[in-house]
């Protein structure tokens, strides 16, 4: 199913309204219904007005490929040919939902993206010869004649993160946590190699990777995307897949056919925000920045990586998309960088003083081509206008425009045939090759790291009874996680996956040839008599802010793993594989177990799991070791080697094979040990006070699939404005006034779901402040765990009374919140005729009295 409402969200937001993007999705139903998007809780901002500095000569001069002089003298010829119009249109990067091929030869636009929902066509995802017809028809038009002197073609991006994953057919690779553990970059020279021949078969030019994120804390929704929370694996593969993906500089196969445009993402520091907030800020030290964030980059830049993405992130306080020091003096200057800056979705938008359709401040601070993909029209016209009035420099401009012009060049894009016509496209036996799946099936084998082997129960006789149980079995989906057919992945049936194998496939290829038996329950409630069980479970799918969590507890979603415990007891050894996209705290369940493997995201090739859970080669052993440390408690704080107080259950580097023998794993702690300061309970429960949402709270006006952030002055969507009043001190309360019926005020959250039941054990009111500035009354209704489209959980009336301010108080569980634990959708709050109330301090109190709900 399509996320056309989505879409807008993210036009609004920029990046951060993303949660309404999974849940707004048929697909992802497992995931919580509850849903409100915003923006996800940042910690209090730090207003920082000046762009932050620098040290250069800390930082290494870099020796970066030298510049082409026969490129550069047609970049000159080029520029010299195009119009001011023409040079616009090139900085700017429109997403192929939002744009047709007739715009692009209007407006002569650089580049089209594919973000993960935007797939040519009504399905999520597309069919090799759907995007090929796309690709023909933008490249066509960008190459049209008409009115211009030199047409430029376009080049095409798409977020190729871990293989091709959007392309049915392709070959998926186990996504970055698990290459990390694998740590062999030639494996993963082999598989950029191998994701840009699949590239060049669905006729595109570009992939947004490699991510060379160094996340720092594992509540980051995008942990799984980084390799390696220490800085050596990171730097040694940026290089080796900036190779494989676009060749070696200087040598014949530079961007030869078959090679792609690589990008390293997202600069700078994406890893190392505060409490592994997507999207948030860094507040580290330049040593830091340098040294654990930065390695990636040293390697990318000098293998020749030909774009980097900006982060959304900051830098203490300043936005990387807003930073001369970071894009300009030590990127381009001091790193030497010769490529082109891509931004990120809208990123540019969230630059103080900017929106996504005008931003000068992006291009002058180093952007060189904005990622602007329902925005790029009216972006175009104030980029335009600001190019004529000075308040961009045309030596700024011309810089943009030079480097994307010598990036394309490098690429051969003048003399490249149509996409669909190139050595290498349009050939489905190109996708998932024999070679191309025994190199994915040998990185999935690599990538497992066995965590405990007591008595050493693996490996595994095949010759046996196996029962195989767990949500994750037969669910090459839910192993792929997020970034896989879709932005957020999950819920697809294996046949979406024409060549791949569940895990399921890989021990029944093991165990039914040797003459043993394979029962597959996924639930795991049959009685059965087994020599076995493998149980295969985990998180289920997820991408960017929608998997920011609060905790690294481990919460059993699709299977329970309780059941666990029934064959413990019958005396029936007990193997886990675990699918996460990041170390979890998950004590219970290695207590459960006799042997547990961390298995990450493997991707489409199952049957590397059975090949060591089996040993089916004498060589086969595990190999991986962690390239995270795994947390002994679930509180989620940052747990990296040489971090404070470092004590993690299992320490980076970590992991058994059947080489070493290794000491039983004894009963572990099953206290999850979350615990919350006096202040952080508060703050849980303050949903709005002193005019602003708690923390962990966002507020947003929703109307439909349109969303927009609570501003501190003024805010209008659809029937409802929001203005400011004075409750306790100036400006904290609001005034609602509703002009006709249709929108919502909402306090949600758009990142992690909020876990109230570590605030409190007891049952909670939602209790404020109302009035109706008008006296008289009016009804409002309040509604709990609300989803896109509008229906909630649970709906209560209120009538507000008169003209001071008096207390009103509901039970949640009146709102539809029966379950405390996961709250995303907290209050909603909507009228059924025109008028306006005002209201402050919304809190969550333990209940009093009975809870009696109206209906
Ligand atoms: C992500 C990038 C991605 C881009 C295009 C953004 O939201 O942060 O990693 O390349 O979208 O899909
Ligand atoms: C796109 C993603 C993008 C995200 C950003 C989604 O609609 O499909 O590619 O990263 O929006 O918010």
């Amino acid at each position: 199913m399509k996320l056309q409402n989505g879409k807008r969200i993210s036009n609004l937001l920029g990046g951060a309204a993303i949660l309404a993007l999974a849940t707004g999705c048929a697909h992802v139903d497992t995931v919580s219904e509850e849903v409100e998007a915003a923006v996800p809780p940042v910690a209090e901002p730090l207003m920082t007005e000046v762009d932050v500095t620098v040290t250069l000569e800390d930082w290494p001069a870099l020796q970066t490929p030298a510049l082409d002089p026969e490129i550069e003298a047609k970049v000159e010829s080029l520029l010299s040919k195009m119009t001011l119009e023409q040079k616009v249109g090139q900085v700017i990067q429109a997403d192929n939902e939002w744009v047709t091929p007739e715009e692009v030869k209007t407006y002569r636009l650089g580049s089209v993206l594919s973000g993960g929902n935007s797939a040519p066509g009504d399905e999520p995802y597309a069919t090799m010869e759907e995007w090929l017809a796309a690709a023909d028809a933008y490249w066509a038009a960008s190459i049209d004649p008409e009115g211009v002197e030199v047409a430029i073609p376009v080049i095409w991006g798409i977020d190729a993160v871990h293989g091709h994953a959007n392309l049915a057919g392709a070959t998926v690779f186990p996504h970055n946590i698990g290459l990390g553990a694998a740590n062999n970059p030639d494996l993963i020279e082999e598989i950029a190699r191998i994701t840009a021949r699949e590239l060049v078969v669905s006729g595109h030019d570009w992939t947004f990777a490699p991510t060379i994120a160094t996340p720092q804390d594992d509540r980051w929704g995008r942990t799984y995307e980084g390799y390696s929370e220490r800085p050596e694996i990171v730097a040694a593969y940026a290089e080796r897949i900036v190779y494989g993906l676009q060749g070696h500089p200087g040598d014949e196969d530079f961007l030869a056919d078959g090679r792609v445009i690589s990008s390293a993402k997202h600069y700078l520091a994406d890893g190392g925000t505060v409490n592994g907030n997507d999207q948030g800020d860094a507040r580290i030290s330049e040593a830091e920045l340098r040294d654990i964030h930065a390695q990636g980059y040293f390697t990318a830049l000098e293998a020749g990586v030909q774009t980097v993405m900006s982060s959304f992130s900051s830098w203490n306080g300043v936005k990387m998309h807003g930073s001369h020091a970071m894009l300009t003096d030590l990127l381009k200057g001091r790193l030497g960088f010769n490529g082109f800056v891509v931004g990120d979705w809208n990123g540019h938008g969230q630059v103080p003083g900017c929106t996504p359709t005008d931003c000068p401040q992006s291009l002058n601070a180093g952007l060189d081509m904005y990622m602007a993909p329902d925005s790029w029209k009216g972006l175009y016209e104030s980029t335009l206008q600001h190019a004529k009035s000075g308040e961009i420099p045309m030596e700024r401009l011309d810089d943009a425009v030079r480097r994307i012009l010598r990036v394309k060049l490098a690429y051969g894009i003048m003399d490249k045939a149509a996409p669909s016509e190139r050595p290498g496209a349009n050939d489905l036996s190109l996708l998932g090759t024999p070679e191309a799946r025994a190199v994915a099936r040998q990185a999935v084998r690599e990538s497992l790291v066995l965590l405990k082997n007591n008595d050493s129960v693996l490996p595994l006789a095949a010759d046996t009874t196996v029962v195989v149980v767990g949500d994750g079995a037969d669910n090459i989906s839910k192993a792929a996680g997020g970034w896989t057919l879709s932005w957020q992945g999950g819920g697809y049936a294996n046949e979406d996956f024409p060549n791949g194998q569940s895990i399921l496939d890989g021990i029944r290829g093991v165990v039914e040839p040797a003459g043993g038996e394979v029962v597959f329950d996924p639930d795991g409630t049959s009685a059965v008599a087994a020599d076995v069980v493998i149980a295969v479970y985990g998180e289920d799918p997820y991408a960017e802010g929608i998997g920011d969590v609060n905790n690294l507890d481990f919460r059993p979603n699709g299977f329970d793993t309780e059941r666990l415990e029934a064959y413990k007891a019958a005396g029936i050894p007990v193997v886990s594989v675990f699918l996460s996209g990041r170390p979890l705290w998950v004590n219970p369940e290695l207590n459960d177990s006799d042997a547990f493997v961390a298995a990450w995201l493997p991707g489409s090739e199952g049957a590397g799991v059975a090949d060591v859970l089996f040993q089916t080669e004498p060589e086969y052993d595990f190999t991986g070791r962690l390239s995270f440390s795994w947390p002994r408690t679930a509180s989620g704080a940052p747990l990296n080697p040489g971090s404070e107080d470092y004590d993690p259950l299992f320490a980076y580097g970590f992991g058994l094979s059947y080489a070493s023998a290794a000491e039983n794993l004894g009963e572990l702690s099953e206290d999850p040990e979350i615990v919350l300061t006096e202040a952080e309970v508060a703050e849980m429960l303050t949903l709005f006070s002193g005019g602003a949402p708690g923390s962990y709270w966002s507020a947003v006006l929703v109307e439909g699939g349109q969303f927009a952030p609570l501003q501190s002055g003024e805010t209008r969507l659809g029937g409802l404005t929001i203005t400011r009043t004075d409750y306790s001190i100036q400006e904290d309360g609001l005034v609602l006034t509703w002009a006709d019926t249709g929108t919502r005020f909402a306090i949600g959250t758009g990142g992690a779901p909020v876990d109230v039941a570590l605030a409190t054990e007891e049952p909670v009111d939602l209790v404020f402040m109302a009035m109706v500035p008008d006296g008289g009354s009016h009804e409002i209704t309040l509604s709990g765990g609300c989803s896109l489209d509008g229906s909630c959980a649970g709906a209560e009336s209120l009538s507000i009374e008169g003209g001071d301010w008096s207390e009103y108080r509901v039970p949640v569980a009146c709102l539809g919140h029966s379950d405390l634990t996961a709250i995303r959708s907290a209050v909603a709050i909507s009228s059924s005729s025109a008028g306006s109330i005002a209201l402050a301090d919304m809190v969550l109190q333990p209940t009093a009295g009975e809870v009696v709900c109206s209906d």
